[in-house]
């Protein structure tokens, strides 16, 4: 059996196949991510030439690091490709992201590639989502209004500030994040527009419609490909 590392290892070198010659593709976020970086950095220094538009600081050293060429958004018109983390994904491919904080970014990349593709080991794979604490990006400014708004609303029944040490984490947009807690969530798409008619609220970690398809490493060594549209 394959230890949790060697499974996301797996899974990012099986997506490293999906970045071909010449192309402007965005490059997600995370522990899984970081094989996928490690793997294209290798093809890079052979000769594979391609530009990554990264989802987040981190993402932004690794990929120095490893000798990718980085390119802006802003810079680029469209492009075919976006591949990621996820901490849940359901049976349709609906997904909740921004366990290490990255979501606004992840998504604005997300929401301008033709594609997204997935990339996870099996723990990710739930029937429904909601177990892990949904991630919502706020203002700094009033944010305890916010968390009162979310729970008179009765929108999910805990919402707790994130922290680093004993300080609120700061996102790369320099927002705060509020980890939501469910039982589960029944309807994404009505929750998603709830919490994003709230003043404050910048975006959620809930990737509605977005997921072609995923990627995902097994203990036992297997590789699947999930399709979603
Ligand atoms: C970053 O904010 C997240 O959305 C990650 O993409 C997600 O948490 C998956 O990360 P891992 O691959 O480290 O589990």
């Amino acid at each position: 059996m394959l230890t949790p590392e060697e499974i996301k290892k797996n899974a990012g070198l099986y997506a490293a196949d999906l970045v071909k010659q010449g192309m402007s593709f965005g490059l997600g976020t995370g522990s899984t991510v970081y094989w996928l970086i490690q793997e294209l950095g290798k093809r890079v220094a052979e000769g594979l030439e391609i530009r990554a538009i990264p989802t987040s600081l981190q993402t932004v050293q690794l990929a120095r690091e490893a000798g990718i060429p980085l390119a802006d958004l802003n810079d680029i018109d469209s492009f075919p490709l976006a591949i990621d983390g996820a901490d849940e994904i359901d049976p349709n491919g609906q997904l909740i992201k921004g366990g290490g904080g990255a979501l606004l970014q992840e998504k604005i990349v997300a929401a301008a590639a033709d594609k997204l593709v997935i990339i996870a080991d099996e723990s990710k794979l739930v029937s429904k989502l909601g177990a892990f604490p949904l991630p919502v990006e706020v203002i700094p400014f009033g944010y305890r209004q916010v968390t009162r708004r979310i729970l008179d609303s009765g929108l999910c029944r805990e919402v707790k500030l994130r922290e680093k040490n004993g300080q609120p984490f700061i996102t790369d947009h320099h927002h705060y994040i509020l980890d939501c807690k469910f039982e589960a969530i029944e309807h994404p798409l009505f929750i998603n527009a709830a919490f994003e008619n709230i003043t404050g609220v910048v975006e959620t970690g809930l990737f509605l419609g977005m997921a072609s398809q995923a990627i995902v490493g097994y203990a036992d060594g297997r590789v699947e490909v999930i399709q979603f549209i």
